[in-house]
């Protein structure tokens, strides 16, 4: 896997676990059973989606379909946003909303290389028709807008003489502007981008169809760049070139796919990232900031509100309520680098003991959890070295946080009993607020 993945799986399984402890702090109810299903109307569809989106999308996509969940604000590519009704993945022309088949597709296989994933094996085909049906109802544009089909003409089967073709075809359309000349960037003219949210975007590494969000087979790729992804800067190609040479485009897109990562040897895996091993050593920094971003360090360093967001002006000033029972309260320290009650007096060592034996400043020794420190002991040195020097400028944030408590010893004794030989496990409960005192000098 490229680390680009790894990071979005870390990102993704940590939002769901997030999720997941917030509802439980919630109360929420376990999903309602499937309803039978009989004659529907697109209102009772609607109606029905709306439980099951309540249930399964809500902690990413927002109560209101805004893509504010809780888990969003880690999330990149945000969530979408569905009150636009505007859509990446579509069988339409630009501009135009998207089929039904189209969502019911997103939603069924997921949007690959995203923390959005295939709800095909969790949600049967008539809950996600019903989702999908109480998606829409949450943009207007449904209501009076119909897809506009794009209908492409038969299908060039890749060939190498059509792969050639395709070459031509991928230069005189300027794909290498933001593609580059090779796919993933050479030369590219257009390296940094937003989407219509405002949010970082890279253009996709042709190289590693596997990420592609609408999937990589060679009818995939033509939708793409006929159609255009709404919402971002990869443009509609429509009326630029012939049916044919979009077809020799596709299947030359397709040919660049390189070896996947799971199917490489170790020397392969260390030649292909040697570049990215060299551009960590020159940007430690940047290199820190990666990897505190991947391990979702502020997702736990910050306090959170009522809805479980990361409260405003508040990433990595820690603060957040855990406990983790019955072992007591652990709220998590403040990261940022001022001086009275961040990270700003520790010494390098201290920082580095923290991350990687748990062990605190005065001495506290942290259990394996809620902080997962057996795990970033594994860092490398130089990685280690890199997030310590990234946590040094971050900007500092006043928030004093009082120490973890200290179990009561029968307690824990028993606590441990019950993990080791009854096999019943310490739940870790989040609760809203901030457990510091914010300006305190
Ligand atoms: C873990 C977070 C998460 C959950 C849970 C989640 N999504 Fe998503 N979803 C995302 C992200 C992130 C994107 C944006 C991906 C992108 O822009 O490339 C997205 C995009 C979408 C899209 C847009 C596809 C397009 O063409 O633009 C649809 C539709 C969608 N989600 C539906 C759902 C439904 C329905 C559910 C619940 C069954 C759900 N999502 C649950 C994270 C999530
Ligand atoms: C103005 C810049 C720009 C140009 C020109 C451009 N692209 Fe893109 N392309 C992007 C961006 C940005 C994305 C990522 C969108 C996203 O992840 O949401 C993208 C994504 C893609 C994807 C991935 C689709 C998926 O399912 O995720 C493919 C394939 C692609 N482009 C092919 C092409 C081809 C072929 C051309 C030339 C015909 C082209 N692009 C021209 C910016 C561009
Ligand atoms: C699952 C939640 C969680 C995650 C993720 C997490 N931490 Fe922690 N961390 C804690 C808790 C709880 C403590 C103990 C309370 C505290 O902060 O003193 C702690 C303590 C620390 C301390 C000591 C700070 C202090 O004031 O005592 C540092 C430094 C630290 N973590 C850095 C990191 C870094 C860097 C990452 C990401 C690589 C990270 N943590 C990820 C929960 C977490």
């Amino acid at each position: 896997m490229t680390r680009r993945r790894v990071k979005i799986l870390i990102v993704s399984l940590l939002a769901i676990v997030v999720a997941a402890t917030l509802r439980i702090a919630a109360g929420a109810q376990p999903p309602p059973a499937a309803q039978p299903r009989s004659l529907e109307t697109a209102a009772a569809a609607a109606a029905n989606g709306k439980a099951i989106y309540e249930q399964r999308c809500v902690e990413c996509h927002g109560p209101a379909g805004r893509g504010d969940g809780p888990a969003a604000t880690l999330l990149i590519p945000h969530p979408r946003d569905f009150s636009l009704g505007r859509y990446k993945i579509r069988s339409t022309e630009s501009g135009s909303v998207p089929t039904d088949e189209d969502l019911i597709r997103s939603v069924q296989q997921g949007l690959y290389g995203t923390a959005m994933s295939g709800w095909g094996a969790i949600l049967s085909d008539a809950e996600i028709t019903d989702v999908v049906a109480y998606v829409k109802s949450l943009s207007p544009r449904f209501a009076t807008d119909a897809p506009e089909v794009v209908v492409p003409g038969a299908q060039v089967p890749s060939s190498p003489e059509s792969i050639a073709r395709g070459l031509q075809v991928y230069d005189a359309l300027r794909c290498a502007s933001c593609h580059g000349s090779d796919g993933r960037g050479k030369g590219a003219i257009a390296t940094e981008f937003k989407d219509d949210w405002n949010q970082p975007l890279t253009a996709a590494n042709l190289t590693e169809p596997w990420s592609f969000r609408g999937g990589s087979t060679a009818r995939d790729v033509f939708f793409r760049f006929r159609t255009g992804m709404s919402g971002t800067p990869m443009p509609s190609f429509k009326g630029a070139a012939t049916d044919n040479e979009m077809w020799d485009l596709a299947n030359y897109v397709v040919s660049l796919g390189r070896k996947p990562v799971w199917s490489m040897t170790a020397d392969e895996v260390r030649t292909e990232y040697a570049d990215e091993t060299v551009r960590a050593a020159a940007d430690p920094i940047r290199r820190g900031k990666y990897l505190v971003d991947t391990h979702l360090c502020a997702l736990c360093h910050s306090p959170l509100d009522d809805r479980g967001r990361i409260m405003p002006g508040m990433m990595m000033a820690g603060g957040q309520i855990m406990r983790v029972a019955p072992f007591g309260d652990y709220p998590t320290g403040n990261l940022t680098s001022d001086k009275e009650t961040g990270l700003g007096s520790w010494s390098d060592d201290e920082i580095r003991q923290a991350i990687t034996r748990g062990i605190l400043r005065d001495g506290t020794r942290l259990p394996p959890y809620p902080m997962d420190w057996p795990a970033f002991s594994a860092f490398t040195r130089e990685d280690l070295n890199a997030v310590v020097q990234y946590l040094r400028t971050i900007p500092p944030i006043s928030n004093r946080v009082p120490r973890p408590s200290r179990p009561f010893l029968p307690v824990y004794l028993w606590a441990k009993f019950k993990m080791l030989i009854l096999q019943i496990d310490a739940p870790i409960v989040i609760f809203p607020g901030n457990a510091g005192t914010p300006g305190a000098r």
